[in-house]
C-alpha cells in the first residue's frame, strides 16, 4: 500500500456517531470499530446504544444518551467521551428523521423539528467537537447526507431541504479548517435496508418493488455500505480530500431513463 498508511486503519482513533443505535448509525460503527476505532454512540435511545456498543469489536466502546437538538445533553455527552478517551478524531452526524407531506400541508412544528435534528444539530455538533479537533490539529467530520442531496423528491420538501443544506454547510466547514488539519466531508445514501425505511415501505408510503427497479445494481445498500465510505473519509486514505460529498446508492443518481434500470 502506499506510504502512510497503516492498518488496521483507525487504530488508536477515537470515533462518535450520532444515532448510532440503529441503522445506518450501526453498520457505521461496525466498520470503524472493526478498523480499530474506539466507538462512542450518542443516541436518544441510550439502552440500545449500550447494547450495541458492547457487541461491537475491540474494547473501550460505549452507548451516551444524547438528544442532539438539546444543547446541555449535547455538551454533556461530548464531555463523557473526552473525559473517557482524550480526545475525538472522528465525528459522524448521522442522526436524521423524515415525514412525508405535501408542501401545501407542511406544520411548522414539523418542519422545525425536521430542522432541529437534520440541519441545526449538525452545525452545532461539528462546531462543539469541531473546536477539539482545532485544538488537537487533527480530525475527520463525516455529515450523512442523502440523495436527497442532490435530487428533489415530492412530498419531501423539508427533508430535501435540510439534507441540501448539509452539504452547504460541510463544504464551507471544510474550507474553512482544511489549513489546520479538520477535514469535512458528507456521504450521502441511497435507499438502504434500515428501521427508517422499512418503517416507510411497511406503511406504504414508499413502494419497495418500484425502488428496487429504479436502482442499477439492483439492490438496497447494506448499513455496511454506508460504513465503508464513512471509513474512507474517517481515515487516511482520503487525508487530501475535503469538502466532498460522496453519493452511496448502487447507481441511483447516475440514472436518468425513463425506463427500469434493468
Ligand atoms: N435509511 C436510508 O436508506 C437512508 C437514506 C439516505 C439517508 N439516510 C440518512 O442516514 C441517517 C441515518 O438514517 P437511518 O435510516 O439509519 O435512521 P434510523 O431511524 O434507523 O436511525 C436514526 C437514529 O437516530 C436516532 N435519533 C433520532 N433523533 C435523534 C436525536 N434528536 N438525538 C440523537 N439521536 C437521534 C434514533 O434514535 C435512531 O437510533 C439519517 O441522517 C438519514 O436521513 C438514510
Amino acid at each position: 500500500m502506499s506510504d502512510g498508511l497503516a492498518f488496521p486503519l483507525l487504530a488508536g482513533r477515537v470515533a462518535v456517531i450520532t444515532g448510532g443505535a440503529q441503522g445506518l448509525g450501526a453498520g457505521t460503527a461496525e466498520v470503524l470499530a472493526g478498523q480499530g476505532a474506539r466507538v462512542f454512540l450518542l443516541d436518544l435511545q441510550e439502552g440500545r446504544a449500550q447494547e450495541l456498543a458492547a457487541q461491537l469489536p475491540g474494547d473501550g466502546h460505549a452507548g451516551l444518551r444524547c438528544d442532539v437538538t438539546n444543547a446541555d445533553e449535547r455538551s454533556r455527552a461530548i464531555q463523557r467521551v473526552h473525559e473517557a478517551a482524550g480526545r475525538i478524531d472522528i465525528l459522524v452526524n448521522n442522526a436524521g428523521v423524515q415525514f412525508h407531506s405535501r408542501a401545501e400541508e407542511i406544520e411548522d412544528e414539523k418542519w422545525y423539528w425536521l430542522m432541529e435534528i437534520n440541519v441545526h444539530a449538525v452545525l452545532f455538533m461539528s462546531r462543539d467537537v469541531g473546536r477539539m479537533m482545532l485544538r488537537q490539529g487533527r480530525g475527520s467530520i463525516i455529515n450523512i447526507g442523502s440523495i436527497a442531496s442532490v435530487l428533489s423528491m415530492p412530498r419531501r420538501t423539508p427533508y430535501v431541504t435540510a439534507k441540501t443544506a448539509i452539504l452547504g454547510l460541510t463544504r464551507t466547514l471544510a474550507v474553512e479548517w482544511a489549513s489546520r488539519g479538520v477535514r469535512v466531508n458528507a456521504v450521502c445514501p441511497g435507499y438502504h435496508e434500515t428501521p427508517l425505511l422499512m418503517e416507510h415501505i411497511d406503511r406504504g408510503t414508499l413502494d419497495g418493488n418500484r425502488i428496487l427497479k429504479r436502482i442499477p445494481m439492483g439492490r438496497l445498500g447494506t448499513i455496511e455500505d454506508v460504513g465503508k465510505a464513512v471509513l474512507f473519509f474517517a481515515s487516511d486514505l482520503s487525508d487530501y480530500v475535503t469538502g466532498q460529498h460522496l453519493l452511496v446508492d448502487g447507481g441511483y443518481t447516475a440514472f436518468g431513463a425513463p425506463e427500469d434500470a434493468s
